[in-house]
């Protein structure tokens, strides 16, 4: 449960640390973990999952977007996503899309590593000029 002391920031390190906690990575020894919260001010997390058919295995940002919808949740307002290592663990190629379909013109990814937060970009500068829903002439995700 929630402390009321803890910021939202502290509530999102501590769900995306503990999703990493969880992750099921043998392949790449990589473990990845995701939390989202959704505008209805949830959060959701995930973990990567990999499997022995190595490019069926799933990214942490699937995970915590499956755990979203299956709760309710539309709206991504920031995805904090963690790796290990030195680098910027950032979202792939097609979990850009995945945040996108969820996504506002607002929505920000928050890479971290295990000291916290490395950097804070907005959606819609890595994924820029998307396709989305709108090109559908639909409302997204089934409002
Ligand atoms: N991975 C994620 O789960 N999210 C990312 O943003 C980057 C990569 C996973 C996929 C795979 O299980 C492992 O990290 C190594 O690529």
């Amino acid at each position: 449960m929630q402390e009321p002391h803890m910021d939202q920031e502290a509530r999102l390190l501590a769900a995306v640390k503990a999703a990493q906690t969880k992750a099921y990575a043998p392949y790449s020894n990589f473990p990845v973990g995701a939390a989202i919260i959704a505008d209805n001010g949830e959060v959701y997390s995930g973990c990567n999952v990999e499997n022995a058919s190595y490019p069926e295995g799933t990214c942490a940002e699937a995970g915590a977007i499956a755990a979203m919808v299956m709760a309710g949740g539309r709206k991504i307002q920031k995805i904090y996503v963690i790796g290990n290592g030195e680098g910027l663990v950032s979202p792939c190629g097609g979990c850009r899309q995945r945040i996108r379909e969820f996504a506002h013109a607002d929505t920000t990814v928050h890479i971290c590593g295990p000291e916290g937060v490395r950097a804070v970009m907005k959606l819609h500068d890595l994924l820029p000029h998307s396709f989305g829903p709108e090109q559908l002439h639909t409302h997204s995700a089934q409002e």
